[in-house]
């Protein structure tokens, strides 16, 4: 498949937006001499100006669903090493440094290794993928990731027979990353999947969203995407990835592991402890919106459930 520069419906509005959010910003004094004066508003537009444009193919398995705004999957997020707000991360986050980036590969491999970000994406094809994103705090959105799936770059470093799992974790980095000044998690993050997950052609490791680079706050420079999961799984800004013969423990699970199991698939039947998990508040639909109900796998059950046939998913959740 050869990459593409088709233009994307969603980039014309976002674009559209832009140049709205800059006419309100003139219109409101908030640019100064051409630059932006300092204010959260102001913050959005250079985040939205500093990343670049990247060239994709579609990807297979889009949901037809309107993605939410550039706006939306930028400023409401959840990365705690910038705080547990949710527009901590894209407030302080902005100047979090991703190149160089490199990723140690260790364990059940034949080819363990240091890779650099460049290495790791050089040889795939970066595809367009509309997810729906589902939170465990019951509220979703629909995504426009980029990304190749995770499958693809695991093949590359030979797994052996023995690899059953893969760890991944994040950078540990307090200097850069003021909420790990503060013990909220066990730091660095850490997260797993089993390897037959982890090479599901759905999962995905996302370099990208609405055709540009990943802004910092949404996990800079890779993060996971495994849409039938929920969001927690997607562990950001990643700096190694190890193929393990035992389940590794994953953050949540550590940090309340009655709350948040290892699999943590989306599942409308099994309730978190503190709420109820059998629909969704949908971000971005204003405040009158309906919660809507949430789907079996967040909607991916054709896809995945043989992943876990025989597996009792209230036990193992
Ligand atoms: N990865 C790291 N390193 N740190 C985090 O706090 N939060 C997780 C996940 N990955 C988190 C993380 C949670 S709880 C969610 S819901 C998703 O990231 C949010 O991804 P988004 O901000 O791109 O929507």
């Amino acid at each position: 498949m050869k990459p593409t520069n088709r233009i994307r419906s969603w980039e014309i509005t976002s674009e559209s937006n832009y140049k709205n959010r800059r006419e309100f910003l003139r219109d409101a004094g908030l640019i100064i001499g051409g630059s932006l004066a300092a204010s959260a508003s102001a913050l959005t537009l250079s985040a939205q100006a500093n990343v670049r444009d990247l060239e994709t193919v579609p990807g297979p398995y889009s949901t037809d669903e309107k993605p939410n705004s550039w706006e939306d999957i930028t400023t409401y997020n959840n990365f705690y090493e910038f705080g547990t707000g949710k527009e901590d991360p894209y407030r302080n986050a902005q100047e979090f440094v991703t190149r160089p980036w490199s990723v140690k590969v260790s364990g059940e491999c034949d080819k363990p290794g240091e890779y650099d970000f460049e290495d790791i994406i050089g040889p795939h094809t970066l595809e367009d993928r509309v997810y729906r994103h589902r939170c465990v705090e019951a509220w979703s959105m629909v995504v426009p990731w980029v990304g190749f799936p995770l499958g693809n770059l695991l093949k590359r470093f030979a797994p052996n027979s023995n690899a059953k799992y893969v760890r991944f974790k994040t950078l540990y980095d307090p200097k850069q990353m003021p909420g790990q000044r503060r013990a909220v998690l066990r730091w660095p993050y850490v997260e797993g999947l089993t390897i037959a997950e982890a090479m599901h052609p759905l999962t995905l490791m996302a370099v990208g969203v609405y055709g540009k680079e990943l802004p910092n706050q949404n996990g800079a420079p890779m993060r996971l995407v495994i849409p039938w999961k929920y969001g927690f799984k997607g562990i950001k800004s990643i700096v190694e990835i190890e193929f393990t013969k035992r389940q590794p423990g994953t953050s949540w699970e550590m940090a309340a592991p009655r709350e948040y199991g290892f699999y943590a698939n989306v599942n409308p039947e099994v309730d978190h402890p503190r709420w109820s998990q059998a629909r969704e508040r949908r971000i971005g639909g204003g405040l009158f919106t309906q919660k809507q109900p949430t789907l079996m796998f967040n909607g991916y059950a054709d896809e995945v459930a043989e992943l876990y046939a025989g597996l009792n998913l209230r036990k193992n959740y």
